[in-house]
């Protein structure tokens, strides 16, 4: 059992460092609603493909502009979710488990990351058995891999990916169908501690009471903030990029010594998603 001073928040907000990240994105060249996996897709409301564009390019400026390296993945024509690019791919330590989809719609995605990471040197990938969207539902703290299942990952997946990567996995079941990927309802903002936050009203009363076990002084978000996509985050340690109506999660992360980076994704969130799903990290 450790013993841990607890830290006042204030002397903690001086110590937040940024580190230097490498993502892979997908521009959303291709990007439509055409049809629907999840509640937030409606066909029949247009996007402006345009506009999420725009978007999307403000996303990866801001990661370039605080010093992180954006890789590109090339954006294929009947691929219309593939700007959501942490659905590709996990990659812990260098190694790749590739994603399996859970939907046809999106199957064809998961051979366009395997070619990139053989065209970018990798050699310890694995093309796995079981259904897992990646990042969608996989987040990496320093002591676990927290894996979603409920809407799209198998969880079979789970134990593909502790065997594959090592790493203590913690099962998390999903009981809300907004809430359809781990990363819609929790985001790991300190991956060198285990500091998360999250919405509980997405997990069931098991996956909740564990998530209090492991991470007693997560930030807990509220339904509001979650409904506005605030748990679809990234954070490099000091900066959290999140959705920009996401507002009441400001302060507290501002109080934990984050500094909130609101971004405005809204044409991509008609397609379900936000910051997070069009980030993929690659974990040295
Ligand atoms: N339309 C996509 C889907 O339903 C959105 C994926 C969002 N990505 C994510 N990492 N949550 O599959």
């Amino acid at each position: 059992m450790r013993t841990a001073v607890r830290e006042e928040p204030s002397l903690r907000s001086s110590q937040r460092v940024a580190s230097p990240r490498r993502y892979l994105m997908c521009p959303p060249t291709h990007f439509q609603v055409t049809y629907s996996i999840n509640p937030w897709m409606d066909p029949a409301k247009p996007v402006d493909l345009r506009l999420a564009l725009t978007q999307w390019e403000d996303l990866r400026d801001r990661y370039l502009a605080l010093g992180h390296t954006v890789e590109l993945l090339d954006p294929e024509p009947d691929l219309p979710d593939m700007v959501f690019a942490a659905n590709g791919a996990t990659v812990v330590d260098g190694r790749v488990l590739i994603a399996r989809f859970a939907h046809p719609e999106r199957t064809a995605e998961a051979a366009a990351h395997l070619a990139w990471f053989r065209a970018h040197g990798y050699t310890e990938i694995r093309e796995p058995v079981h259904v897992n969207e990646a990042e969608g539902d996989f987040a990496v703290t320093s002591s676990y891999l927290l894996a979603g299942r409920g809407f799209r990952s198998s969880p079979l997946s789970h134990s593909e990916a502790q065997e594959f990567f090592g790493r203590p996995v913690i099962g998390l079941d999903l009981v809300d169908p907004r809430y359809y990927h781990l990363d819609t309802a929790l985001c790991v903002l300190d991956d060198a501690a285990d500091e998360i936050m999250y919405y509980p009203g997405a997990f069931s009363p098991g996956s909740r009471a564990v998530l209090a076990r492991l991470f007693p002084d997560a930030l807990i978000a509220g339904a509001e903030d979650a409904a506005e996509f605030g748990l679809n985050a990234v954070s490099d340690g000091r900066n959290v990029m999140l959705p920009q109506t996401a507002t009441g999660l400001f302060e507290p992360l501002r109080e934990r010594g984050f500094e909130p980076v609101p971004m405005d994704l809204g044409e991509l969130l008609k397609g379900g998603g936000s910051v997070k799903c069009c980030t993929q990290e690659l974990r040295p």
